[in-house]
């Protein structure tokens, strides 16, 4: 949701700037901006749509920009004002001496501008930034000191912000601050780096300070200073940054997407490492900090998540449910926050998130929090805020998603789940000692099953081909596979842009069963377990109104070859794990469509990976 960066050094900058942006693209990629200081001149650079427009910008100008050693950069996914060249960052205060950027949401920025106009600021743009620019710059205009401008400006703002910000009289300073959106500072030797996420500085340092927020920060080549709101010296922590820059690389694949499901046999085997040990050990999981008795005794879990973790999350539902015996309740987080919902210290409260960022959720598990509930995270950024607000933390360890569509981080996110619902089986006694050991067998041999799909893909390649020009989708299935139907709709609608929904295939014929005739292609994931039957049935329906119909199976029954148009095959696999095995097939499905259609896959229109807004 918009990404920032900055550089005060010693290095050309502009080129740093750009390959910081083009890391965070998955941030925001409908606009691109950047400000430079050069020889204590202000000039920026803007350009509408991909960063690839900004870089064509800015070929024109190599002359005036090469020796420029501090800037500022945005890559903006647009929430105030149209993704214009206007509204892109960075936005500038009425003389241009000051130039920022900005990412989040100002939510006070029309009373502020309704002030600064009054005091004859003249605003350009439609977007709530703007305002913070005239902010400063009024407030600098007083006191001449950019600090202290920044720090009292942050005090007026409601809403979210990590802002960068330069000034035409600070030859090598930047100002930044935060609060409720990410910002890190990397620190080089006689340089530092400011960005959204770890992606954009990793290449130059591994050591970096994570700011607070409500602190503001100083930064010039050689120095960094931390003060918070109340203008008092703060002590900092050096952090060293959890990836290597080679997680970065598309790795011969032609697109992330591809890479990051070729990777889930992995990122599964690396989350059972220490955990998982042998069939007959109980799952160890340290990360949770409840006391066995506490966790003998639970009786509700709420669970809160968006998108695709929120998938995830009903899939940890079942099997909670069904290892553990608790009740368990899933909620969008948008959904859960504004409403009265009743959860106290009795409740665990489980907030699910790829980015750990997604202000929805962050915000529900505060509101929780102040309640007294004892929050567990499951997120794949053990760095974020989210993570920071956990009594439990679960770190997925999937390793770097650069593709907006979630896919490895979801397989690591439901895997979680199992060890999690494992893990309170076994201390509550909940589960059958013959199921578990199945399980947990089964468990350690998941990643050779995955790779047996990703080794037939063409397979899924040629259904993918076949089916890429249908305008609708329809998925269905039952009990555990619901949300697997649900997650695969929804990434084939992420990257495609194909309209495919997601059923319980016995609301099928409750009225979806109207849209059905030829042209609609009708995928059934068809697992074996306790409602295969079921869904045969519910098959037959759709194929008794013409619906061109798929199985995604891993049965062998002959019949089907009559009732069904093609057939996906996976490998057997118990009914309770069948989720992370049927999903494989989905998530190759929507891709192949994607790129069959042209698509741009990694950086589907009108999404972002980190959404920072409520
Ligand atoms: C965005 C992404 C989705 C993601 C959702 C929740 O909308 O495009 O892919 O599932 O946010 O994100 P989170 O980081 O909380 O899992």
């Amino acid at each position: 949701m918009c990404g920032i960066v900055g550089y005060v050094g010693t290095q050309p900058v502009v080129d740093i700037l750009l390959d910081g942006l083009q890391q965070l693209e998955y941030r925001g990629y409908d606009s691109s901006g950047i400000a430079i200081s050069d020889n204590g001149e202000i000039k920026i650079y803007k350009a509408e749509g991909k960063l690839q427009n900004l870089k064509d910008t800015l070929k024109s100008h190599n002359d005036e920009i090469q020796n420029a050693q501090m800037g500022i950069g945005h890559i903006r996914w647009a929430t105030h004002g149209a993704p214009t060249l206007i509204n892109a960052h960075p936005h500038t205060c009425n003389c241009g001496r000051l130039a920022l950027v900005h990412n989040g949401i100002i939510e006070n920025f029309k009373e502020l501008k309704a002030e600064l106009e009054k005091e004859g600021c003249v605003f350009r743009s439609q977007t709530d930034t703007e305002v913070v620019a005239h902010l400063i710059a009024s407030i600098y205009g007083k006191i001449k000191n950019l600090t202290e401008a920044v720090r009292l400006a942050t005090l007026r703002l409601e809403g979210a912000y990590a802002l960068c910000v330069m000034h035409k009289d600070y030859k090598d300073t930047l100002v930044v601050t935060k609060r409720n959106a990410p910002l890190i500072i990397g620190l080089g030797e006689g340089e530092h780096f400011v960005a959204s996420d770890v992606p954009a500085i990793i290449k130059h340092t591994k050591r970096a300070v994570y700011l607070v927020d409500n602190q503001i920060a100083t930064l010039t080549p050689k120095s960094i200073d931390i003060i918070n709101s109340h203008g008092q010296n703060i002590e900092y922590k050096v952090e060293i940054l959890p990836w290597e820059p080679v997680a970065l690389s598309k790795m011969g694949y032609k697109h992330f997407m591809l890479k990051e499901i070729h990777e889930q046999p992995d990122v599964i085997r690396n989350i059972l490492v220490g955990k998982l040990h042998t069939t007959s050990d109980p799952v160890v999981l340290n990360e949770v900090k409840l006391t066995r008795d506490t966790l003998k005794n639970l009786n509700r879990i709420q669970i809160i998540a968006c998108g695709t973790s929120l998938h995830a999350a009903m899939i940890g539902k079942y099997i909670i449910e069904t290892f553990c015996g608790i009740s368990v309740d899933v909620e969008p987080s948008s959904e859960y926050i504004y409403r009265r919902t009743v959860t106290d210290e009795h409740t665990l409260v489980i907030g699910v998130s790829q980015s750990g960022e997604t202000a929805d959720t962050l915000t529900a598990i505060k509101q929780s929090k102040a309640k007294g509930s004892h929050i567990l995270i499951i997120t794949n950024r053990p760095d974020s805020a989210m993570a920071r607000e956990a009594d439990s933390l679960i770190p997925v360890s999937a390793g770097i998603e650069v593709s907006v569509a979630a896919t490895k981080s979801y397989v690591a996110q439901v895997m979680s789940f199992y060890l999690l619902a494992i893990y309170m089986a076994e201390i509550k006694g909940s589960l059958d000692s013959t199921i578990l050991k199945n399980l947990k067998n089964e468990m350690m041999i998941i990643p050779q099953k995955i790779e047996q799909i990703l080794s037939h893909k063409e397979e899924i390649q040629r259904c993918a081909k076949e089916y890429a020009n249908t305008k609708d989708f329809i998925y269905i299935a039952r009990g555990i596979n619901y949300p697997t139907a649900l997650e695969g709709a929804l990434k084939l609608k992420e990257i495609s842009y194909i309209n495919a929904t997601g059923y319980p295939a016995g609301e099928l014929k409750h009225g979806p069963i109207a849209m059905l005739d030829e042209t609609m292609p009708v995928l059934s994931i068809l697992m074996h377990g306790s409602v295969y039957e079921k869904l045969l049935s519910n098959s037959e329906e759709a194929k008794a109104r013409n619906a061109r119909l798929i199985a995604l199976t891993n049965s062998n029954d002959k019949k089907l070859n009559d009732l069904f148009d093609y057939i996906i095959k996976v490998p057997e696999v118990h009914e309770y794990l069948s989720p992370i095995i049927a999903i494989i097939p989905l998530q190759l499905l929507a891709y192949y469509i994607a790129e069959f259609l042209g698509k741009d896959v990694d950086q589907p229109r009108n999404l972002a990976k980190s959404v920072t807004v409520e």
